[in-house]
């Protein structure tokens, strides 16, 4: 069977002492449009900061096709193919 894209399983994540994600599992599945919906405070940036491995996770599984990126660093992590755009960075212009 071929892998998902992105999959996590039981994933946990502190920030310094709070225990921030506590057991996130979900599946990107290939050639499919995947969002991740939560109110304000819920999770979704330390999810993705996870996947990136910004905020390393604690605990779980984290695979990017075949490939275990769990522990790996966020260097290799984007070799890989995988791409964060932060809210804030204004990473586009908006004016000329
Ligand atoms: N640097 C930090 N230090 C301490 N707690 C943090 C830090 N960053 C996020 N948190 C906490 O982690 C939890 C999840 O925050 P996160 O930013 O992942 O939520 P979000 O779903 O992206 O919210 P939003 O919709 O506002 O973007 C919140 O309780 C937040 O206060
Ligand atoms: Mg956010």
């Amino acid at each position: 069977m071929t892998p998902s894209l992105l999959n996590l399983e039981n994933v946990h994540t502190y920030i310094g002492l709070y225990h921030i994600l506590q057991g996130v599992s979900f599946r990107a599945e290939r050639n499919r449009i995947t969002l991740l919906l939560g109110r304000n405070g819920a999770g979704k940036s330390t999810t993705l900061r996870t996947i990136m491995g910004l905020w390393p996770a604690s605990r779980g599984r984290i695979s990017f096709g075949a490939t275990d990126v769990f522990g790996r660093p966020t260097s290799d992590i984007s070799r890989l193919g995988i791409a964060y755009v932060p809210e804030n960075m204004a990473s586009f212009r908006t004016s000329a």
